[in-house]
Order: structure tokens, then C-alpha cells, then sequence
């Protein structure tokens, strides 16, 4: 601000030259004010250049990463749908594969009636058996794929012999008792994980806990434990369906054979895990036969071949 007193009619020099100095002065500072409010301006559109360009670069980053994230989304799509093919071309296979087994167990069994249901028992058994036992869920499929073609060596021993409806003689005996060896050479050099099982399974099905088995006569963990899974199955299997030489026991009767071989015949883990089981594996067996089935009787009589050895 100029703080000037004019007063009107002054012809004092001094006075004049102080006027003039202040002008000058006022001047001055009006220029040098100019001037700062000349880069103020300068800095202001500098700064405003600065924030076009930083909106203009976050704009283009917030489209880019618009599009990324849509592409990822449509990657993540690509990708469930994938995988959800893979999933339905992985279960058609194990189909398939299941298919195949069942088609050929039936084959080497095709004059026992009651093979189709015995095959799906057998699988649904060892399946339950294998998962109580806590093994892992590949072992328990391989089991459940491989249990089925235990008997697949009774394709090389006559149908006189295993139709046979009354007792085996010694020799007859021994031929049935090579469907093992058969089967373990018809499964042998496989290169996968079932049939490597299925072979171990058809070779020591027979065998026996406490070493009374065959082909081997091995014993305790030397059987492998599918087969000592199988063993169990098989023969509960065995004694509760109709065979050409028996009507099939009840329940009851049937477990008590089993527990009767509780560390002769059978692992004695395996049958304490079968009998706490014994509903379970009733209701596998009403479901595969579409029919009650018999829990108890008093009026049985164990067929002649089950007493001299009651394996099925
Ligand atoms: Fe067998
Ligand atoms: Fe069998």
C-alpha cells in the first residue's frame, strides 16, 4: 500500500523528490511482484502439466489393469473348464477300466451264475476292509480294482472240477488249488499298480495266517495284506452265497466260522475289523442282491466240502 498525504497546492522540492522516490520504489516492487506472480503462473502450469500427465498415466494403468484382470478371469475360466473335462475324461477312464475287468473276470467265470454279483461284492468287501484298515486312498482303489480278478487262474482248471457239486478228491484238490499260480502268471510283468496288486492278490489268496495255506504256505505280514483282505472277503463271501455244493449260510453262522479262524485262517486285525464291520458289509450285500439276507438259522448244516475246509 502507498501511504502518500497529497496535499493540494505543494511546490516544495523536497517534498516532490521524496514522491518521486516512493513512485520509483512502488514501481519496483509492482515489477518485481509481477515478476514472481510471472513464475507463480509458470510453476502453476508446470504443476497442472504434471497432474494431466500423471491422471493421463494412471488412467491408462487402471485400463491396463482392467484388461489383465479380465484376461486372468477369463484364464481362470479356460482353466476350471479344463480341468472339469479332465476330471469327466479321468472318470470315464476308470470306468472304462472297471468295465474291462468285470467283462473279463466274468469271462474266465462265465459258469458260475452268481460270478457278476460275487466280482461287485468282492470289490465293495475289500474297499470297505482297505479304508477301515486306514490305508491310502490309491491303495484302497487298487484293491478295489484288483480284488475282483482274485480267481481269474480258475480260467485254466476243467469245469468238471469246479462245477463239481460234492467233495474233491486229493487230486481234484490239488488242480483247484492252482487257480493261484495260473492267475499270478496270466497277471504277471504288468506295469501298473492294479494288476501288479491283482497278481499278488490271485497268487496268495489261499494263503493262511498261521502258515497252513497255499501255494506257498507263507505266513503272518509275509502275505501281502490284500490278499489277506481278499482271503477274508472271499470266503465270507463264499459262505454266504449259494455254491454248486451248499445253500448259502446265514450271517450269523458265518461270522462265527470266521472269528473260529481268527489267527489260524485269517489276520486276527482283519477279522476284529470284519466283525465290528458286520452291518456294513450286510448292507453291501442287500444292495448287490436286491434282497434281505438270511441273518440267522437253526436248522443249517455245514455242506460236507465246508467241513474239511470251510474257505470257500
Ligand atoms: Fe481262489
Ligand atoms: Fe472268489
Amino acid at each position: 500500500m502507498i501511504d502518500l498525504e497529497i496535499q493540494d497546492g505543494s511546490d516544495d522540492p523536497a517534498r516532490t523528490a521524496d514522491y518521486h522516490l516512493l513512485y520509483q520504489r512502488e514501481l519496483e516492487r509492482s515489477a518485481a511482484l509481477r515478476s514472481e506472480l510471472e513464475i507463480a503462473q509458470n510453476q502453476s502450469h508446470a504443476f497442472a502439466r504434471e497432474l494431466s500427465h500423471l491422471f493421463q498415466h494412471s488412467k491408462k494403468q487402471r485400463r491396463e489393469l482392467a484388461s489383465t484382470n479380465s484376461q486372468l478371469v477369463r484364464y481362470a475360466s479356460d482353466l476350471r473348464t479344463t480341468i472339469t473335462e479332465l476330471r469327466g475324461a479321468n472318470q470315464e477312464l476308470q470306468e472304462a477300466y472297471r468295465d474291462t475287468i468285470f467283462r473279463l473276470v466274468l469271462a474266465s467265470e462265465y459258469k458260475d451264475k452268481d460270478t457278476g454279483n460275487h466280482i461287485s461284492r468282492m470289490s465293495r468287501y475289500c474297499t470297505l476292509l482297505a479304508r477301515r484298515m486306514g490305508l491310502s486312498q490309491q491303495e484302497v482303489d487298487n484293491i478295489s480294482y484288483a480284488a475282483p480278478m482274485h480267481d481269474v487262474g480258475k480260467i485254466g482248471i476243467p469245469d468238471s472240477i469246479i462245477l463239481k457239486n460234492g467233495m474233491l478228491s486229493d487230486n481234484e484238490f490239488i488242480i483247484v488249488k492252482s487257480h493261484t499260480t495260473i492267475g499270478s502268471v496270466i497277471l504277471e510283468n504288468a506295469r501298473g499298480a492294479v494288476l501288479q496288486t491283482a497278481q499278488v492278490i490271485a497268487l496268495s489268496h489261499h494263503e493262511h495266517w498261521d502258515g497252513g495255506g497255499y501255494p506257498q504256505g507263507s505266513r503272518h505280514a509275509t502275505i501281502p495284506l490284500p490278499a489277506r483282505i481278499v482271503a477274508l472277503t472271499d470266503t465270507f463271501d463264499a459262505l454266504t452265497s449259494e455254491r454248486p455244493y451248499k445253500t448259502p449260510y446265514p450271517i450269523d453262522l458265518s461270522c462265527e466260522i470266521i472269528r473260529e479262524e481268527r489267527g489260524k485262517h485269517f489276520d486276527p486285525e482283519i477279522v476284529d475289523l470284519f466283525l465290528t464291520s458286520i452291518d456294513d458289509f450286510v448292507s453291501i450285500k442287500r444292495e448287490i442282491d436286491k434282497r434281505e439276507p438270511v441273518y440267522t438259522s437253526t436248522t443249517v448244516v455245514l455242506s460236507e466240502r465246508d467241513r474239511k475246509c470251510p474257505v470257500g
